[in-house]
Parts: C-alpha cells; sequence; structure tokens
C-alpha cells in the first residue's frame, strides 16, 4: 500500500490495497492513522459495491442510519444521484429531489446536524458524468492552526448550535415538519480534538447556525471568518471523480462542497456512507 499525500496541509491517495476484500488488522490500522493526518483519503480503482462498501465503513465505526428526506432513507446510504432509486431514469431538474441537492453546493461537514456528530463519510463513485460534479474539500485544521493563540484559547470555551435548515433554506429548500422533526437544533464544541494525534480543528459549514450566547452579528462574523480560513485556495482540494474512485473524509477536520454538473444530460451516482464518532475506533473525543 502506498499513501501519497496531495497538498501541504491535508490529503492522501492511497494505492495498491484492495478496499472492497477484508483488510488484515495492519492495514487498516495504516489507513486509519492515515486518515488521521491527512483527513482526505482518495483511493481510486476500487470495485465497491453497496455490501463491501459497507464492510469497509465498519471499520472505521458504526454506519449511521439514514433517517429522512433522501431516496435512500431506510438504509445506512445518503444516495447523491440525479437517477431515480426505482426506474434508474433521471430524476427532472425541477423535482422537489434535486431541489434538495442544492444545498450539497454550499461547504459544510455531513452530519454536523446531529446530536452526535460524524467521524467521517465514505463517498463511492459508482457512476459519473463525463464532465463537472467534482467534490471540493477544504482544511478546518489550517483554520484552526492560522488563529492567534488569543483567539485559540477564546474558541476552545465556545459551543456552537448546528441546525440543518439553515444550509437548505439558504438554496430555497423548506423542510415538511416530517422531515424536520427528527432534528432540532444541536450544540456541538466548536473546536474538535483528534484523538490519534491531537490536532484541532473548527467545527463549521452551511449547517452552524451561531455561537451559543453571542449575540447574532457577533457569532455570524467568527462562523464566516472560520470557514473563510478554512476555504482559501491554498487549505483546498478538489477532486474530479472518475467511476471507482472511493474517499473517505474526516468530517471532523474538513468541509467539503459538491460542483455543478449537466444534470439534464449526464447521469452521476454516488453512494454515501457516514460514520458515526460514537463507538467508532479508535473512539473519537470531542
Ligand atoms: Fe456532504
Amino acid at each position: 500500500m502506498q499513501i501519497d499525500p496531495l497538498t501541504a496541509h491535508f490529503g492522501a491517495r492511497v494505492t495498491g490495497v484492495d478496499i472492497a476484500s477484508p483488510l488484515d488488522f495492519v492495514t487498516f490500522k495504516q489507513i486509519r492513522q492515515a486518515f488521521d493526518d491527512y483527513s482526505i483519503l482518495i483511493f481510486p480503482d476500487q470495485a465497491l459495491d453497496d455490501q463491501t462498501q459497507i464492510a469497509f465503513s465498519e471499520r472505521f465505526g458504526p454506519c449511521e442510519p439514514t433517517v429522512t428526506a433522501n431516496p435512500a432513507k431506510g438504509t445506512v446510504f445518503a444516495r447523491q444521484s440525479n437517477l431515480d432509486i426505482k426506474t434508474g431514469e433521471p430524476i427532472p431538474l425541477d423535482d422537489r429531489r434535486m431541489a434538495y441537492q442544492k444545498a450539497n453546493y454550499l461547504w459544510h461537514s455531513d452530519s454536523s446536524f446531529k446530536a452526535i456528530p460524524s467521524l467521517c463519510s465514505i463517498l463511492s463513485a459508482r457512476e459519473v458524468p463525463p464532465e463537472g460534479g467534482a467534490t471540493e474539500f477544504a482544511s478546518t485544521r489550517a483554520a484552526y492552526a492560522s488563529l492567534s493563540d488569543e483567539q485559540k484559547a477564546e474558541l476552545d470555551a465556545l459551543v456552537v448550535e448546528h441546525d440543518f435548515v439553515r444550509g437548505r433554506a439558504l438554496v430555497g429548500y423548506e423542510y415538511t415538519p416530517e422531515e424536520r422533526s427528527p432534528y432540532p437544533p444541536v450544540r456541538h464544541k466548536l473546536v474538535r480534538t483528534n484523538a490519534g494525534n491531537g490536532k484541532k480543528s473548527v467545527l463549521v459549514g452551511a449547517h452552524a447556525s451561531s455561537i451559543v450566547g453571542w449575540p447574532e452579528e457577533k457569532s455570524r462574523a467568527l462562523l464566516d471568518d472560520l470557514l473563510e480560513r478554512a476555504t482559501i485556495p491554498e487549505n483546498c482540494l478538489r477532486h474530479e471523480w472518475r467511476t471507482g474512485d472511493v474517499i473517505v473524509w474526516d468530517n471532523q477536520a474538513a468541509v467539503h462542497r459538491a460542483t455543478a454538473y449537466d444534470a439534464a444530460k449526464h447521469r452521476r451516482l454516488m453512494q454515501r456512507t457516514t460514520i458515526s464518532s460514537q463507538g467508532a475506533w479508535p473512539e473519537f473525543q470531542a
């Protein structure tokens, strides 16, 4: 197995390993260590299907069930696609399911709106358009590192509220009460510490609605500043997908966003599993 860093701050390409097959302890430990170090791991040319994706995902920890507002509701997959889950045919562009996916164009951390934030997401490219549909990543660890010692000390004590309604509202999608009810706003420590290496990051992105106890304007200014620090070009990594690519990303140390593709012309099917930080190996320490 070879692990090649992709940028100065984060991201690595991992080759010479078949993640669809059962991995021995030593190999997985190396992958897990690389995940802690690089936050984003790209595995090209993998033949994952749903079953082997679940098996690989469960090495990191328990998969979150998909509860609401995704066509794969009731499974552990969050389907990112312009194809109808039953017919396999393209979904009309004005369909509510396509409007829902527009929030993916905003920088975010998957599941940060859940009471237990996720450790990581694993996205497997099953069908990709010939152009467009890249995913971009930004390092929230680099954002934290860019702060002064005084700012770090201030941030260490802060709690941030995350609410999934916020991001979707920004793109004009309104949740039904039924979609809303499983996920009331939640509170998390703003600063996250990686249990493996002690590196700190900030939990921000589209779901981050406010700093608890701060006036709205000051709160928004800090959250926007932290996201700007994370997403300056030097802290970003853009991936153009090929069929068979699998990416594991750390939702505590990075934010990500989707980019557009011609959904009227091309087919795209990505299967995501999201791994809970509770019961993950090794246990994530907030
Ligand atoms: Fe996402």
